[in-house]
């Protein structure tokens, strides 16, 4: 197995935070699977009762495809297709906690019971393939309100069916963005009222992962963030006041969720803006966040600010994957241009990251694990309808 150097990031605000990237290599820390001795991309890894085949995952990706939130065959066939392909852990896309919080009139939701039974169906599939079906919950805040992004994925007009939007303060997205309404104690309130209930209609579909988006800008981070955050209240101003409701989301989910259910929060590492949100802050954050018995924190960055500077190229986001999982002592998802076998595995054996999550490698080829596993002489873990035809004509037959 090659042994290339983990990417170093470029000249950016975030270089000073980090000062990891000329190392040799991340720190192993104890959160390493002390079962498996020699950890690699292959490695069962147990969170709680549930033990995932391996350590790749499907990052969740929007389809912009649903109506009124409903998942249909379109969303079958996509992620039943990254089972067949061997994927260990599927993340399915950001799924609105409220009909105002879709990014797109396209997006899941599950704020309706009725929107269980579809889901259920797609839960089932996978996990008769193996797969852990895990689910991301999200409400867009300011970032809500747009058309599909394959129409230009600007702000929606009344007239074009658009929404108010909500947020921590009346700061657009965008300039010329819709300004979004601050949200009061009461409509706080709503919101993590609405992430509880669907929290538990997710349960009742049978996913066995919850992850609670916190990325990109949209609600939860967008609190998080000086930048987009400007309350005088208790949840602006201070870190911990800025931390105070992605923390009530996730004290509130925890208590509902059964013990032995993982919580993932995926996170905007830093908003690559200076005076914005940033490692430091998330590394005091995912410390709180594991005390309130999350499991894994899912690593990106970015997605609050339209204008950043995001120095984009292989494996850029896994150095804050790695300084999360030391400083925090939290297992950490490495995100972002993972594209090869290789690098993906050193990702896992150099103790960066315990997870590693593809995003478009696996819409380009929905068998990225099976050729993962086939690149790195592992056994491939084909459906069992294909498995023995295409053993047989690897034997020449
Ligand atoms: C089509 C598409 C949809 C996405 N939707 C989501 C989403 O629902 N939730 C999320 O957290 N990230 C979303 N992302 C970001 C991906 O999960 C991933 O973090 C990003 O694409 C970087 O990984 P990659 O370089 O492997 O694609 C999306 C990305 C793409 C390309």
């Amino acid at each position: 197995m090659t042994t290339e150097k983990l990417t170093t990031l470029p000249s950016s605000p975030a270089q000073t935070e980090l000062e990891l990237t000329d190392s040799p290599g991340c720190q192993s820390t104890s959160l390493h699977d002390s079962d498996v001795p020699e950890v690699d991309l292959f490695s069962p890894l147990k969170i709680r009762d549930i033990t995932l085949p391996d350590r790749i995952a499907m990052s969740p990706m929007c389809q912009y495809s649903a109506e009124d939130g409903f998942a249909n065959d379109w969303h079958f066939v996509h992620l039943g297709s990254r089972a067949a392909g061997g994927t260990g852990l599927i993340i399915v896309e950001a799924t609105a906690v409220t009909a105002q919080g879709r990014i797109t009139p396209g997006d899941l939701g599950l704020w309706d019971d009725m929107h269980i039974e579809p889901l259920a169906r797609i839960v089932r599939f996978l996990r008769q393939q193996g797969a852990i079906a895990g689910i991301q919950l999200a409400h867009a805040g300011r970032k809500a309100s747009c058309n599909v992004p394959w129409l230009g994925g600007t702000p929606l007009t009344p007239e074009q069916g658009g929404w108010p939007v909500v947020g921590p303060s009346p700061i657009p997205f965008q300039e010329g963005g819709p300004v979004p309404i601050a949200l009061d104690e009461a409509g706080i309130e709503e919101v993590i009222e609405a992430f509880v209930t669907t929290t538990r209609r997710a349960l009742q579909a049978g996913f066995q992962i919850i992850e609670i988006h916190s990325a990109h800008g949209y609600l939860l981070h967008s609190f998080l963030s000086p930048l987009s955050n400007q309350r005088t209240d208790s949840y602006g101003g201070s870190l911990e006041n800025r931390m105070r409701l992605l923390l009530e989301v996730t004290k509130r989910i925890r208590d509902i969720l059964p013990s032995g259910m993982p919580l993932f929060v995926r996170l905007s590492a830093t908003d690559w803006m200076e005076g914005g949100w940033d490692l430091k802050q998330s590394v005091i954050l995912s410390r709180e966040l594991k005390e309130l018995g999350v499991d894994l924190i899912d690593v990106s960055t970015g997605g609050l600010v339209p204008h950043a500077r995001i120095p984009v190229q292989t494996g850029y986001q896994v150095p804050f994957a790695a300084k999360i999982r030391e400083e925090a002592g939290i297992r950490t998802g490495a995100v972002g241009m993972i594209k090869e076998a290789e690098y993906a595995n050193q990702v896992i054996t150099r103790g960066c990251a315990d997870l590693v999550l593809i995003g478009r490698e696996m819409l380009r080829d929905p068998y990225w694990s099976i050729r993962a596993r086939c690149h790195l002489d592992e056994e491939p873990n084909w459906p069992l309808p294909y498995g023995y035809a295409v053993k047989q004509q690897r034997r020449g037959k």
